[in-house]
């Protein structure tokens, strides 16, 4: 066998150590960044968040679609969650950075193990009524 030359080796790591390097500024784990187009950032919740019809409305549309993953409180602890790649996070300190808008297009576009409930959930009003359910696991 060919004597592997101690320069070689140390090349070789040099090379590996650097692009490792690299590669952890640009990684971005657990696509954290979920972009939300700027028309639905800037869209107006356009129903009444304190009405107790609505919330109820919100809530048992949430209880039907939604538990199943995101538990009962939003904690991400529905029945399905051990069986999702993608951690679905908790509503209780997850949504307070965001925009009703940006609830209201992950909702209806989803990502990964997230649905989309455009078809599901058909009327718009109704996503509307669910984020201003959400809202209420907030801390
Ligand atoms: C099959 C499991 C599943 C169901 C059912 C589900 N979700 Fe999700 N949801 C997820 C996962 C997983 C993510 C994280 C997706 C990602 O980050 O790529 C997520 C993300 C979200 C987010 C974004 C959270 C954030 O921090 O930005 C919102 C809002 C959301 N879901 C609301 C809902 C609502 C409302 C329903 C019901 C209408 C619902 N989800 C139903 C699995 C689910």
């Amino acid at each position: 066998m060919k004597k592997v030359s101690l320069k070689k080796v140390v090349y070789l790591l040099v090379i590996v150590a650097s692009s490792m390097f690299i590669y952890s500024f640009t990684y971005q784990p657990n696509l954290d960044e979920w972009e939300v187009p700027a028309k639905y950032k800037n869209m107006k919740n356009p129903t009444d968040k304190n009405d107790k019809e609505n919330l109820s409305i919100g809530k048992s549309l949430y209880m039907k679609h939604c538990k199943s993953c995101h538990g009962k409180t939003g904690l991400g602890d529905g029945s399905k969650s051990d069986e999702l790649d993608t951690d679905p996070g908790d509503f209780s300190t997850d949504l307070a950075a965001q925009k009703d808008g940006a609830l209201f297009y992950k909702i209806k576009e989803g990502r990964d193990d997230m649905p989309s409930f455009k078809k599901k959930i058909r009327d718009d009003e109704d996503i509307w009524l669910i984020v201003n359910f959400i809202r209420t696991f907030e801390e």
